[in-house]
Formats: structure tokens, sequence, C-alpha cells
């Protein structure tokens, strides 16, 4: 009997930094733009900040924090405002890179706090648009990981129509 089955396997890579002050002074000053953002997040349901920045083709650097509604759904994440923003702003501008961080109680999370699925999506298809893969930094108050790529945090894109 032929068997036509392949077990097959990714390779997802990344890199990972003890603190802010070992990332290239471009991911440190996005990094810092998306702590800068926690003041702009509302968060009264959930006691959940999280701030993002994302960085533009021209190097623009456009802010977003996670915005709460008593109607849950109508609320969104940080990531989703700063990309929908920048966008909206700067038609034909590329997402080059995206940075998020999470707090609490004021103080950021020790570890960090991955983007929710429906904003890996937005990513990606922001990525598409570039053609290039997008820088995503992930910071917390310990290590910060970096990845260059959607499909290092989102596998199996969808992207057919
Ligand atoms: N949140 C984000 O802003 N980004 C994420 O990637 C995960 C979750 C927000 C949504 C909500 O306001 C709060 O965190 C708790 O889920």
């Amino acid at each position: 009997m032929r068997l036509d089955m392949e077990e097959k396997k990714l390779d997802i890579s990344w890199k990972e930094y003890a603190s802010r002050e070992e990332l290239s002074e471009k991911d440190r000053q996005l990094l810092d733009a998306a702590i800068n953002a926690l003041a702009g997040s509302y968060a009264p349901y959930s006691h959940f900040n999280v701030g993002s920045a994302v960085r533009l083709g021209n190097d623009i650097i456009v802010r977003g924090a996670n915005q709460e509604n008593s109607a849950f759904p109508s609320g969104l994440c940080a990531e989703r405002t700063a990309m929908f923003s920048a966008a909206s702003r700067y038609p034909g501008e590329e997402i080059v890179a995206i940075a998020l961080v999470a707090s609490q109680n004021g103080k950021l999370q020790a570890a960090p706090t991955y983007p929710c699925g429906a904003c890996r999506q937005v990513m990606a298809q922001y990525q598409q648009r570039s053609g290039k893969p997008m820088h995503i930094i992930i910071g917390s108050a310990g290590k910060i990981q970096v990845f260059d790529g959607v499909e290092m945090i989102l596998p199996f894109i969808f992207d057919d129509i």
C-alpha cells in the first residue's frame, strides 16, 4: 500500500530581548510610543490596558489604545485602533511595523501580551498590501519579542478573497 500522507512542520522564529535597552533605536522608539499610547486606553470593564503604535513607510508613528464600550462588542483592541487610524489618516502609506504592550493597575505586564486573532488577521492584510514582512514588537516589563512577518504569529493566513 502506498502512503501519500506527509507529516509537515512549520518553522517559527523570533528574537528575544531581555529589556528595551537591547532593542535597536527604531524598535525602542516604537515600543516607547506603544507605552505612551497606554494613556489613551479606556478599559473600565476589563481594567486591562493595551497600547500600540505603528510605523508607516514614511516613518510617521501612529498610536492607538484599546477602547471599551458598555455594549461589549462595540469596543476595539489597541492594535486595530492604531492600524485603522494610521491607514485612514495616511492613505497609500504602508504599515511596516507594529508594537504593543499591556498594563494592569498602571504596571506593565511582566510577560508579553500577544495580539488577539482578529488583530493578527488585520495585520496580515496590511502586510499583504505592503508586500513586505511586518515587523512586530511585543513588549512587557520583562522580555521583548520581535517577529518578522505575520506568519510568525499567524500561520495559515486567510487571504483568498
Ligand atoms: N485587547 C487589546 O487591546 N489587544 C489585544 O491584542 C488583546 C485584548 C484589549 C481588548 C479589551 O479592551 C481588553 O484588552 C481585554 O480583552
